[in-house]
């Protein structure tokens, strides 16, 4: 079943180079199953899950698409999964996702949970770094400007919305924050070593530009999460 599914998410995302693509999946796809080692937890659902989660993203499909999880009912259709696998499947990926967890929409289960963590865990560390500059560079967004200072307080309603921001806005906006949203311990530890090399990163980046308000910035953000 799994092998089923993989192949036809992998058909539906093959031509996504947003980010979302077949990389992100199999980077998931692994860390998941690491962090599921450490849990008692069902390592088919964490499976399903991790190759489901982005299948009805509103950023690919529309918010249609991610309100009805069209392509996730019709691929758990066609893998002959039972009704109490659908159901659980459902369940989770409407659960995972920075937006919805925003809207204080967040995993009840232990493998909603690993699953949502090892998601969080790739938009950090190097590989979050460049998917960022990635979709920034695909939506016209720019780097860095020095003049324009992150928003403190995402509004839940407004984030799914085309506003545009730039780069390193979304590290403080979103990036920053995920270490702070992980579920399992794994997921924690994982975070945390991804997140200081973000910190690092802006802070390099920070000094080369010889952009000195935004290191005063980005201490205090540091300080005002509890770092
Ligand atoms: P995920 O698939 O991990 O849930 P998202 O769907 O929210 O992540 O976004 C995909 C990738 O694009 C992530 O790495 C995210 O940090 C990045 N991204 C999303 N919005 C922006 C933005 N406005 N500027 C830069 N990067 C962004
Ligand atoms: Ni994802």
């Amino acid at each position: 079943m799994i092998a089923q599914a993989k192949k036809l998410v992998y058909e539906l995302l093959k031509n996504d180079n947003s980010g979302h693509g077949i990389e992100h999946i199999e980077r998931v796809y692994d860390l998941a199953m690491k962090f599921a080692e450490s849990e008692k937890c069902d390592k088919t659902i964490v499976a399903l899950g991790v190759l489901l989660h982005d299948v009805d993203d509103y950023k690919i499909f529309g918010m249609q698409s991610q309100l009805n999880l069209t392509n996730t009912r019709t691929i758990l259709d066609k893998i002959g999964a039972s009704d109490q696998l659908k159901n659980k499947i459902l369940d989770m990926v409407s659960k995972i996702g920075f937006s919805k967890c925003l809207k204080g929409n967040r995993p009840t289960t232990i493998e909603g949970m690993i699953v949502s963590d090892a998601d969080m865990c790739d938009a950090i560390g190097a590989n979050g770094i460049l998917r960022a500059n990635l979709f920034s560079y695909l939506h016209g967004e720019n780097f860095f400007d020095k003049n324009i200072f992150p928003q403190k307080q995402l509004d839940p309603n407004e984030y799914t919305k085309k506003n545009k921001t730039t780069t390193v806005n979304h590290f403080f906006e979103k990036i920053l924050r995920l270490k702070n949203l992980m579920m399992t311990k794994a997921g924690k530890e994982e975070a945390l070593a991804r997140h200081n090399l973000v910190v690092t990163f802006l802070r390099q980046f920070f000094e080369e530009e010889k952009a000195f308000d935004w290191i005063v910035y980005l201490d205090e953000y540091l300080k005002e999460n509890g770092e």
